[in-house]
């Protein structure tokens, strides 16, 4: 097909945009993702050092923390938890989890994490909520 005027090309590239356009915003709902996997803070790396945090991994040096929010503390069974711990009996939640981080040997003495805490409770509050995402 040949356009002889500008006026018809001008039409036929504003008519293409228009097209595009529409194609781009009705794919979109079908190719994102319903809801992107949270990345972990930095401050989790040293986390990891010590803990899997994926479905599938066993106990390393301390217990899996896939799935650990709503998780009754001390609760992974094939994991040698301190008596300090599994004493402590709450199930742990965005709160409880940040003021564990941030203070492990406050919010359970006796616990044997050997972790000092997160630096402040920014941080600590960043580690507990991404804890709270990784769920099944
Ligand atoms: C040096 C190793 C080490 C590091 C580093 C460490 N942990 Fe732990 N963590 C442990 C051990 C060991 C336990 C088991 C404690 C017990 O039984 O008293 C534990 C227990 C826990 C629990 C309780 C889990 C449950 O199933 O009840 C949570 C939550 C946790 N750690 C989170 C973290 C987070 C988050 C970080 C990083 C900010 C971290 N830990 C850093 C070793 C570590």
């Amino acid at each position: 097909m040949i356009f002889a005027t500008k006026a018809q090309r001008r039409l036929l590239a504003a008519a293409a945009v228009a097209v595009m356009a529409t194609a781009a915003v009705a794919q979109t709902p079908a190719q994102a993702p319903a809801a992107p996997p949270a990345a972990p803070p930095a401050d989790f790396a040293i986390c990891s050092a010590c803990h899997e945090s994926t479905p599938k991994a066993g106990p390393s040096l301390g217990p899996n923390l896939f799935g650990v929010g709503g998780r009754k503390a001390g609760g992974v069974a094939d994991y040698d938890y301190s008596p300090a711990l599994k004493a402590y009996g709450a199930t742990w939640n965005a709160d409880n989890l940040a003021a564990f981080i941030l203070d492990p040997g406050k919010a359970v003495p006796g616990n044997k994490m050997d972790y000092p805490g997160a630096s402040d409770a920014a941080s600590a509050k960043a580690i507990a909520d991404y804890l709270m995402t990784l769920k099944g």
